[in-house]
């Protein structure tokens, strides 16, 4: 038989979790969005989202792109690497695919693949959504143009890497179904428009680049300024007004 004491601990879990939802928003209950109320399990103290068929399906495409590793021997990796020296250095040649002048962008040798590791493949389709759809604010972070900038810079692409696999885990992609509420509201973006994962992956660069000068931060402060975007991420997500990535306010950050 349960005690006083762990009922009420069990009744008081359940209506965090049902209170949770309606704070978020009247909107979900309509969308097929619903908290499973269902006593927990121990193991897992994070309440889980049920998904429409429509959301399920994106987020298994999603996860299909995840798990995607870079491979030097499919030519579409090669010429999506090739495109992505482009769109950073138009006048100037990459001489080869292994090559001193990665460097030049922030990779951390002569072989990007080596710095892909976290990331994988939707790493550089990140940073390539971002040169194409974004070219200033593209050039502006590579070439580090805002601000009044350390003198121990973070490197650009190896901080691009990162940005994608922080987003990954906030979004906590993995998973069969979403376990926090940020993750839920994700998935309704994904699947009202497929390219919500490489537009947030943009804002949240500006954002980061933007918390780095605001901090006047400095290489070895790095992960304080990303544990900084992540909040201030899920805060902006969870904003009642916002419908759509465009709605947040971090958006405005970014340039065409
Ligand atoms: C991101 O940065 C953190 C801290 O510097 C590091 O521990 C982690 O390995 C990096 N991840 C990637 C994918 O580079
Ligand atoms: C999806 O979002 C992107 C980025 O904002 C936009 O360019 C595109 O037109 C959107 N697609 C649809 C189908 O709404």
């Amino acid at each position: 038989m349960l005690s006083f004491e762990s009922f009420f601990f069990m009744f008081s879990e359940i209506q965090i979790c049902c209170a949770e939802v309606v704070a978020g928003s009247a909107a979900w209950l309509g969308r097929g969005l619903s908290c499973v109320c269902a006593q927990r399990r121990e193991s897992d103290p994070r309440p889980s989202f049920d998904l429409t068929p429509a959301q399920e399906e994106c987020l298994q495409r999603l996860q299909l792109r995840i798990d995607v590793a870079y491979d030097s021997s499919i030519p579409e990796h090669r010429e999506a690497l090739r495109a992505l020296w482009n769109a950073a250095f138009p006048d100037e040649e990459l001489r080869d695919l292994i090559s001193e002048q990665w460097k030049e962008m922030g990779w951390q040798g002569k072989d990007p693949s080596t710095d892909f590791r976290g990331g994988g493949f939707i790493s550089l389709e990140n940073l390539l959504y971002l040169a194409r759809n974004f070219p200033k604010s593209f050039q502006d972070l590579l070439r580090k143009q805002e601000g009044d900038r350390s003198v121990w810079e973070y490197p650009f692409a190896v901080a691009g890497v990162n940005i994608t696999f922080m987003l990954i885990q906030m979004l906590d992609l993995e998973a069969v179904k979403p376990r926090t509420m940020v993750g839920a509201t994700f998935l309704k973006f994904l699947s009202e428009n497929e390219s919500a994962f490489d537009l947030l992956y943009c804002i949240t660069f500006k954002l980061m680049d933007h918390q780095w000068l605001a901090m006047r931060a400095s290489y070895m402060d790095f992960n304080t300024v990303m544990k900084s975007t992540r909040r201030q991420l899920e805060r902006e997500l969870l904003l009642e007004d916002v419908t759509r990535l465009e709605d947040l306010p971090s958006y405005s950050l970014l340039s065409r």
